[in-house]
């Protein structure tokens, strides 16, 4: 049994408390806030979301796929609470979830390291929390009731398998994304572990199409031997090719990329030959996510995490492909 709190608890407590000024009114601050659920005391699940940011085309797609999951018409109240990629703001968002006094919390943390505070808040509150995407390190005990996401670190092997293979002498400037995020680290870690030996340079784009250009400006100046850029996104590597392209070289021939996640712009980049490999990272599991808050609020067991299944594309990838991408 992972959590003490159940529907009936949620019930008990809307129709004792909320009254007339029912809780879907509430809404939590850090961020941009929406509340689009249920009326108060229908017996739906109310979820406090807190998003990390808007950064990328994946995170883009992520928070489309949740808000399609948890609606109103599938039993949930949610309040969705965007960080803007800052700490502060989700942390401010988690306490205001625990002062709804929301059936469950769920939140992509944007780095791995600060939480403990307002975890142990959460844990003192009965609230589960299910961690979506990024993953914590904590020194609360049992933090989290379920985990889902995917697995970065092998995402970082298979960039760094096809560098291996294909590019055994190429020297590699690492673009990493938000320092500190699990996505950052955990890719780094398993792509540093195969062809770390390649690596020249590295500096972080912050998951950003902007900042990803501007670190490959600087890197091309800093390390003008390097001829293969791994990127730790897609909106990274966009911005890759953009710096290349204005350097007056050949993205793709002069400096091959290798990049993660399989975003339309990504693969149409990869079909037009501009970047070389892409490991998928799904953002898509809204409606898993969906099943598991259910459980979680229910009382019911979880397992404690969901690996959500990634594939890779390579340069055979058609133009359906990318045509018949969802994002
Ligand atoms: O945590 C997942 C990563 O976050 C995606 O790969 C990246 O695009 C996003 O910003």
């Amino acid at each position: 049994m992972l959590s003490t709190r159940t529907l009936s608890r949620r019930s008990v407590f809307a129709a004792g408390l909320a009254g007339a000024a029912g809780l879907a009114g509430l809404t939590a601050c850090g961020g941009d806030s929406e509340t689009a659920g249920a009326e108060a005391g229908s017996g739906s699940i109310t979820v406090g979301f807190s998003q990390l940011g808007a950064e990328s085309g994946w995170r883009t797609a992520n928070t489309e796929s949740v808000k399609k999951a948890l609606t109103s018409a599938n039993g949930f109240d949610l309040t969705f609470v965007d960080a803007q990629q800052k700490q502060e703001n989700q942390i401010k968002a988690l306490r205001d979830f625990i002062t709804q006094d929301v059936d469950v919390i769920a939140f992509s943390p944007v780095i791995e390291t600060g939480w403990d505070e307002v975890l142990q808040e959460i844990k003192d509150a009965g609230i589960p929390v299910v961690l979506v995407d990024r993953t914590v390190d904590t020194t609360v005990e049992d933090p989290f009731a379920t985990w889902i996401g995917a697995d970065f670190e092998q995402e970082g092997k298979t960039a760094g398998e096809w560098v291996a293979k294909n590019a055994p002498d190429a020297k590699v400037f690492e673009l990493q994304g938000t320092l500190g995020s699990g996505a950052q680290v955990d890719r780094e870690k398993g792509f540093d572990a195969g062809v770390g030996k390649q690596v020249v340079g590295k500096a972080s784009g912050n998951f950003t199409r902007a900042e990803g250009k501007t670190a490959v400006e600087a890197a091309l100046q800093t390390y003008p031997d390097a001829t293969l850029i791994f990127s730790h996104n897609d909106d990274m590597a966009l911005g890759a090719i953009e710096a290349i392209e204005a350097a007056g070289k050949v993205p793709g021939e002069d400096i091959r990329i290798v990049s993660v996640d399989g975003v339309r712009d990504g693969l149409q980049a990869l079909v037009d030959k501009k970047i070389n490999y892409i490991v998928e990272c799904n953002p898509v599991f809204g409606d898993q996510l969906a099943g598991l808050i259910k459980k979680v609020a229910a009382g019911e067991d979880v397992p404690k995490k969901t690996i959500v299944q990634d594939q890779a594309f390579d340069q055979t990838t058609t133009q359906s492909v990318v045509d018949g991408r969802a994002y």
